[in-house]
């Protein structure tokens, strides 16, 4: 693995601040705040995996396999749903990021998350963030997916072997968000 997980680099953090300047120090907008990171600290081929790891700490996104072959990785760039542990920092200003810290919270929970509770979804959890993410970018461009569009688009691997969970879950979601299954719609 060409980059260290227990890196630490200097960081201010101003949530004031807009996204999208590149000058120095570099901005990286995270779950709508600007993190302002020391250009001459951080290399900018860093993956975004490991800045939001080790430098923002935020762990909830996690480290699988390193080649975006497995998702647990995946967050959101612009809405669309990539694998951070291959996304170079350098390909991020100007963009807005949004990792799993921002899906819910225990008090208000995302139909997703939601879902997922009342499916028993979760096995280990460790690739749990990643399908979450998946399904959230899935469900805000096909508010209504079938199988087949949920196959297409979840394409994270679960060595626990959730995945017929995670496609009901997926649906059930959906229905909430539509306002036609159980549960309120967030
Ligand atoms: S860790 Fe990124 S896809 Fe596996
Ligand atoms: S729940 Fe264990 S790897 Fe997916």
């Amino acid at each position: 693995m060409p980059f260290s997980t227990n890196a630490r680099a200097p960081l201010t953090h101003n949530p004031a601040s807009p996204p999208g300047d590149q000058a120095s120090p570099m901005q990286l907008n995270v779950n709508g705040s600007t993190h302002e990171l020391d250009n001459a600290a951080i290399d900018p081929a860093m993956p975004l995996l490991w800045v939001l790891r080790d430098v923002l700490q935020l762990t909830g996104t996690k480290y699988g396999c390193g080649v975006a072959a497995c998702g647990a990785c995946t967050v959101h760039v612009d809405g669309q749903p990539l694998r951070s542990c291959v996304v170079p920092l350098s390909a991020l200003a100007g963009k807005a990021v949004r990792t799993i810290e921002s899906l819910g919270s225990a008090a208000k929970p995302h139909a997703l998350q939601r879902a997922w509770v009342l499916h028993q979804v979760p096995q280990c959890g460790y690739c749990q963030s990643g399908l979450l993410m998946a399904a959230a970018a899935l469900l805000a461009s096909k508010p209504n997916p079938s199988d087949g569009e949920i196959d297409a688009a979840i394409t994270n691997l679960c060595r626990c072997g959730t995945t017929p969970r995670v496609r009901e879950a997926i649906k059930s979601a959906a229905q909430s968000l539509r306002g036609t299954g159980p549960g309120a719609a967030r």
